[in-house]
Parts: C-alpha cells; structure tokens; sequence
C-alpha cells in the first residue's frame, strides 16, 4: 500500500470517504484529525445522495464534497466508474466507505483493492448486509459489534482488519442495540486508519498484514479505544 503522498516538507496520508447517510463515522475520522490523534487528511468526502448530511458535514469543515446519481448513469459498473474516477481527483492513499449503501462494481472497484475500507455493524462473517442489529436479536446473540474490513468484489466478504465487540443486553430493541455499537464504531474505525496509515496494517501481496505478517485473526479494539493482537 502507498504509505502516503510526499508534497515537500510534509508527508500526509490522505482520505477520501464514500458515504450515503448521516456521517457520523466521518465526523469521528475529522475530529480525531483535527485534534491531532488520527495522523491523516481527509480530502474529500463522496456520495451517491446529494441530499446526505455527511455532504453538508464536510462542506462547513472545509473539505471537497461531491454527489454524484447514480440515475444519470446508464448502469452500476458506469456509474461507480465515475464516482472513482472522481474520488481518485482527490489523490486518496486510502478510501473509507462510512456508510456507503451501494454495492460496488468488482470491475470498477478492482484497481483499488488494498486501499479500500469499510465499516460494517456487526461481527463478520456473521450477519452480513442490511439490518444486522435485527439479525443479531433474531438470532439470539450474546455479543454484536462492528468491524472493519477491505473491501473486495464479495459484499461485506474482504478480509477483517479489526472488530469492536458490544453485549447484546436482554431487554435492546434495534435502536438500542444499534447505538451501542455506532458508540464503538467510531473509535474501531478511528484505530484502524491509524494503524493503516502509520504501516501497521498493510495489503502486501494480495494478503492483509499485520506487523509485516498475514493477520489470520481480526485485530480487537480493546476498552482503551486500542487494537489488540487477538487471545
Ligand atoms: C454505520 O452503522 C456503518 O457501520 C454502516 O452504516 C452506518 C453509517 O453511519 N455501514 P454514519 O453515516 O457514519 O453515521
């Protein structure tokens, strides 16, 4: 993975983010930068919905916000086409999809593979796709979480970088389950970029790496809002 963009006295490492909705996992990424605890720049911020707040989020912090519709494209692979040929204005060394709803093109996502992120809100491989809070109360789970992963051709199938675990408590519904995993969400995904970002955790050879060596075990946020080296 490029480990950054050298434009003279400073070496920066730099984010593009894919999202569709609210934005709050934006929001922690750009607070985190902004008080110096995430070593990276966020340049810019990308979404199939002009309406999404994560747009207007990024527009009053000052950084490059665009939407593209997918309507004005005559198919998904012309579509994400366009979106990357976009992001890629940018110069990201890293894109992270916060809440990006649309599945990728595996042939317009393909240049792209090891330098692409996404955050997923449950503990994959269980309960991939839409409604994973509901998944896990259905299926009777102990524990629930979040993880992020590289993004591949496969929907939420890449391989997991590192997951954050929550209860599932007796008396949740969907909304409280779900707010207890996005409280964890954005210090998993703020940890990640860093590890990512600092070399830590590294596409070498087509294998996910971590420490120079194939991470077979998703690294876990611990209660210090740090990766551990899974048990
Ligand atoms: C998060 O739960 C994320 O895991 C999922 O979509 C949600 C986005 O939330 N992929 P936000 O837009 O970052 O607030």
């Amino acid at each position: 993975m490029d480990r950054g963009h050298d434009r003279g006295d400073t070496v920066s490492f730099r984010i593009a983010v894919l999202a569709s909705g609210r934005g709050s996992n934006f929001l922690a990424l750009h607070a985190a930068a902004s008080a110096g605890r995430l070593p990276v720049e966020l340049v810019g911020v990308f979404s199939d919905k002009a309406s999404a707040p994560v747009l207007g989020h990024a527009g009053e912090r000052g950084i490059a916000a665009r939407s593209l519709s997918p309507r004005d494209f005559p198919n998904r692979l012309a579509f994400d086409l366009a979106l990357l040929d976009a992001v890629a204005t940018v110069q990201p060394d890293l894109i992270v999809c916060a809440g990006y709803m649309r599945i990728l093109d595996g042939d317009a996502l393909a240049p792209w593979i090891g330098r692409m992120i996404n955050i997923h809100p449950s503990l994959l491989p269980k309960h991939r796709g839409l409604h994973t809070h509901r998944k896990a109360l259905e299926a009777g789970d102990h524990e629930h979480g979040a993880s992020v992963h590289m993004v591949t051709a496969e929907l939420d199938g890449g391989p997991v970088i590192a997951q954050a675990v929550v209860p599932v408590l007796p008396d949740d519904d969907e909304a409280t389950l779900a707010q207890r995993v996005l409280s964890r969400e954005h210090p998993l995904l703020i940890a990640s970029v860093a590890a990512i970002a600092r070399g830590e955790v590294a596409w070498q050879d087509g294998r996910l790496c971590h420490a120079g060596k194939p991470l077979a075990t998703p690294l876990r946020l611990g209660s210090d809002d740090r990766l551990q080296v899974a048990a």
